[in-house]
């Protein structure tokens, strides 16, 4: 199936889902959004107030710290394919369920497929958990992880680099490594 009628259909049944409880509490879903043919997909933990809101994913505060850190690299956001772990939000910020995350990660993994992005970016300790197992990330930040059929890149969630200068700078450097891999240098 064409990459765009495959994110099409998951956009239409992410939007419809009713999975778990977060169907309930959610103004709108955020499935994702970005470039059919990125070359990165960025996977962060779940929507915010912002992203519920407006069904966009990082749209909020660390959402524009993401910006800043793609255009650090030379990239747009519409250059690449942004969307979470869970595609609602969970009450009041609190993190994932793992019931939660083992009914939506279908949806990414899906979203994953047909992309077939050259890495895939994890933000976070839930998205490291979720797609790769449990890892620290002040150990995993920095590093490539070659799985079955993708290379993942490991590096903080943005609301953490707002909270903390120090991850901030890590961050900033663990693009620039990403950066040298996407321009073979
Ligand atoms: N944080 C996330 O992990 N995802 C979003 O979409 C927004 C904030």
């Amino acid at each position: 199936m064409p990459v765009d009628l495959e994110l099409e259909r998951i956009r239409e049944q992410v939007t419809k889902c009713t999975l778990c409880p977060l169907s309930a509490t959610r103004t709108n879903a955020v499935p994702g959004e970005g470039a059919t043919n990125a070359e990165l997909v960025l996977v962060g933990e779940a929507p915010g107030v912002t992203e519920d809101s407006t069904g966009r994913p990082f749209v909020g505060k660390s959402g524009k710290l993401l910006s800043e850190l793609l255009e650090g690299i030379g990239l747009e956001r519409s250059n690449v394919y942004i969307t979470s772990i869970l595609k609602c939000r969970p009450p009041r910020n609190r993190a994932p369920l793992k019931s939660e995350v083992a009914l939506c990660l279908p949806y990414l993994e899906r979203q994953i497929k047909a992309i077939a992005p050259r890495f895939v970016v994890l933000l976070g300790g839930v998205a490291i958990s979720s797609l790769i197992g449990p890892w620290s990330v002040s150990d995993a930040h920095g590093r490539f992880y070659e799985g079955e059929s993708l290379t993942y890149f490991m590096t903080y969630h943005p609301a953490a680099a707002l909270r903390f200068p120090k991850t901030l700078e890590l961050m900033k450097s663990d693009f620039q490594v990403l950066r040298r891999e996407l321009l073979g240098a």
